[in-house]
């Protein structure tokens, strides 16, 4: 499964990749906002450090504005995917952009009808925001249990990026799914490699071979 982290921080992006899981950065308007650059000259940034890639989404919610806008995030690296929110202009822009080699993540999945259209779209990745669905007491990962037999009874070629990810347990569940991607905040990364046991253990091995040397 690849691992993808969930920021416009770049601080948050270098302490991932130097921990060598990092495949890839998802962003969006909101994770842009908290960030003092301008989105464009941030999705720069991110693009020079991680060889993956970099989702950069558009604001325009007509297949114009759409158009024009993942034409220029596409010009700022060739690791850049366009994304989409999925509303019926945005089926449109993935279909045209998807013709121009132009690779996409279609946003803001709530349903296996979105998923199922986005792929017969072209879209190279959909986002189920499965964290979201659990806020308001719908199980998120059934979502993902449907569009990945979805998907696996057509053959589509569009990738499973689970995201609004909270928490360990979300990750471990995408994984037994199937999940070929999980983006997440880098408290979560962080999160995942914890173990009290293991601080425990590593505590006393520690102290067992001091003492051992006295
Ligand atoms: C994914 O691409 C989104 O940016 C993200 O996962 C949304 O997560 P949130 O629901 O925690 O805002």
């Amino acid at each position: 499964m690849k691992f993808f982290i969930d920021t416009a921080n770049l601080d948050q992006i270098k302490t991932a990749e130097s921990m060598g899981i990092l495949d890839g950065v998802t962003t969006n308007p909101s994770l842009a906002a908290r960030e003092s650059a301008p989105y464009r000259e941030i999705l720069a940034e991110i693009c020079k450090v991680v060889n993956g890639p970099v989702s950069a989404e558009v604001i325009s919610t007509e297949y114009d504005g759409m158009m024009k806008e993942g034409h220029e995030l596409a010009k700022i690296a060739d690791n850049i995917v366009v994304k989409i929110p999925t509303i019926a202009e945005g089926l449109k822009a993935i279909k045209t952009l998807h013709s121009e080699n132009i690779k996409t993540n279609a946003t803001l999945v709530f349903s296996p009808s979105q998923a199922l259209l986005v792929a017969k779209a072209g879209a190279s990745y959909v986002s189920p925001f499965i964290g979201r669905l659990d806020d308001v007491s719908t199980h998120g990962m059934e979502l993902i249990e449907k569009i990945i037999a979805i998907y696996q009874n057509y053959q589509f070629a569009t990738e499973m990026l689970v995201a609004s990810i909270r928490n360990p347990i979300h990750v471990v569940d995408a994984a037994l799914l199937g999940a070929d991607i999980c983006t997440m905040p880098l408290s979560v990364i962080e999160m995942l490699v914890k173990h009290p046991l293991t601080d425990i253990g590593l505590e006393k091995f520690i102290a067992d071979y001091k003492k051992a040397q006295k």
